[in-house]
């Protein structure tokens, strides 16, 4: 469970820069990111404020025009968006006056009617919201929000499903809850999860690895294997020890001049 598969299906990014141009200048947000993610696997992305998390999931997402390196997924470059790839954000980006089925019904491409309402219907019930299908967005709690913008992003099945800090605005014991859900949509589904959160601990409960990005401007800094069996104990040494270890990392990153404290 959560190994990486073959490498059939990888994300492959190789030497990946990019620059923002902006009036005032150039804004170097990603230099030299190398980073391989294997079929199937469930990788978390922590870092602090600005160190460009967000750039990497919306160049993989293909909503960047412009990068320097090689971004693949599979043998194919990734250079605009595309049906194998789906994205969740901070905020859910639902429609309000669509219904959440007509929400999750809107992600659809090029299928059959009668199999649109089959992947919707399949997807609802993926996402525990069978009965809140005739519902509208602002009938539905934060979590609920969130948990049919992860059906929208998979109802065209994608290969790879990024993950924008996607439980970042829910209370506590919802975020947690959310965590458990994705668990369990992830291994069912057997899509390729790139997670980024501010949340160490959520980091580890949920990936395969931890990479942890330094910035300005943004690279990898290091990446953390977290080599344990889920479901996994918060408290356990081997968690802790991991938690530790991370950080050890951000207070060396807190050190740098100007850089943000966790
Ligand atoms: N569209 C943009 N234009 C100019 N600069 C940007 C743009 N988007 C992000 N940046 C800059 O790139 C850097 C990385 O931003 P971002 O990827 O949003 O970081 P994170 O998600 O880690 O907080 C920051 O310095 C940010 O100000
Ligand atoms: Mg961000």
């Amino acid at each position: 469970m959560g190994t990486a598969g073959s490498l059939g299906e990888s994300l492959v990014i190789e030497q990946l820069n990019k620059t923002y141009r902006v009036s005032t200048g150039d804004v170097p947000a990603l230099q030299e990111i190398n980073l391989t993610i294997g079929e199937r696997e469930f990788v978390s992305i922590v870092g602090s404020s600005g160190c460009g998390k967000s750039t990497l999931l919306r160049i993989i997402a293909g909503l960047e025009n412009g990068y320097a390196g090689t971004v693949k997924l599979g043998d194919r470059r990734i250079a605009g968006p595309g049906l194998d790839r789906g994205m969740v954000f901070q905020e859910h980006r639902l429609i309000p006056w669509l219904t959440v089925e007509q929400n999750v019904a809107f992600g659809l491409n090029g299928r059959a009617p009668g199999e649109n309402e089959r992947l919707v219907r399949e997807h609802l019930e993926l996402v525990g919201l069978s009965s809140f299908a005739k519902a509208h967005p602002h009938q539905l709690s934060g979590g609920m929000a969130q948990r049919v913008a992860i059906a929208r992003a998979l109802v065209n099945q994608p290969k790879l499903l990024l993950l924008d800090e996607p439980f970042g605005a829910l209370d506590a014991l919802t975020k947690i809850q959310m965590q458990q859900e994705i668990l369990r949509i992830w291994e069912a589904e057997r899509t390729t999860m790139v997670l980024v959160t501010h949340d160490i601990d959520e980091a580890i409960y949920l990936g395969d690895r931890v990479v942890i990005m330094s910035s300005r401007p943004g690279t990898v800094k290091k990446i953390m294997a977290v080599d344990l069996t889920r479901p996994r104990d918060r408290s356990s040494y081997e968690f802790i020890q991991i938690r530790k270890g991370i950080y050890a990392e951000f207070f060396a990153e807190a050190e740098k001049p100007f850089a943000y404290a966790i």
